[in-house]
């Protein structure tokens, strides 16, 4: 599929494998989420440019390869996202954090927003937007609606899991913004929920349910 990175290093695939268990308790529910959020973290970042400075080293001097100057926002897609953004900010400590708060409309599976609060100097920035499942990309659609008007300078979005429908229908929405995963799962059910999927991502990662 066009646009979609799919995640398939061996790590990945097992932390994954575990969390889809469903006697994974929620402790290491969280603990697999940080883990291979920061692997996700990494693949996402790859192409961040590098510069060169001159430093010492206890031996002599060289021009050593630093971050160009990127200001990344990591924008965590309420209340899951807050599982990825974690591991994500333990490989970029310097990253700024933005929130966006939707709750899915049980009838019409339609998302709604309820909070919205980003860093400043957007234009300047390069968004991270993660939410650990991807399934009908009606409320990642909605977030990266409001993300754009605050005019980034590109967002990538990364999730756990993803439903074919949900690829198809975000990119149709938003054919610019990639999508890191670790996985494309089967199918949609008929409440919405990923098949084979891990169930509900933020029941699991707050132990809610
Ligand atoms: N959200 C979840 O947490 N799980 C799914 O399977 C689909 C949406």
């Amino acid at each position: 599929m066009k646009n979609v990175t799919v995640i398939k290093h061996p790590l990945v695939q097992h932390k994954l494998t575990l969390m889809r268990k469903k006697e994974t308790s929620t402790a290491g529910f969280r603990r697999l989420l940080q883990e291979i959020s920061m692997l996700l973290g990494y693949e996402v970042t790859r192409d961040m440019p590098l510069t060169y400075e001159t430093i010492e080293t206890p031996i002599t001097t060289m021009d050593a390869p630093i971050l160009d100057g990127k200001k990344v926002a990591v924008i965590s897609i309420l209340r899951a996202g807050n599982g990825i953004m974690d591991g994500i900010l333990q490989l970029i400590p310097s990253a700024r954090v933005g929130h966006v708060g939707l709750y899915r409309d049980p009838e019409t599976l339609e998302a709604v927003e309820y909070y919205y609060k980003v860093p400043e100097q957007m234009e300047d920035r390069d968004v991270i937007a993660v939410d650990p499942m991807l399934a009908t990309g009606h409320s990642a659609i909605a977030a990266i609606n409001k993300i754009k008007q605050s005019n980034p300078k590109s967002i990538k979005f990364v999730c756990l899991l993803a439903a074919p429908e949900g690829v198809k229908t975000f990119h149709e929405a938003h054919p610019d913004v990639d999508i890191f995963t670790a996985s494309i799962d089967s199918h949609l059910n008929d409440h919405g929920y990923i098949v084979p999927g891990l169930g509900d991502a933020g029941d699991r990662l707050f132990g809610t349910k």
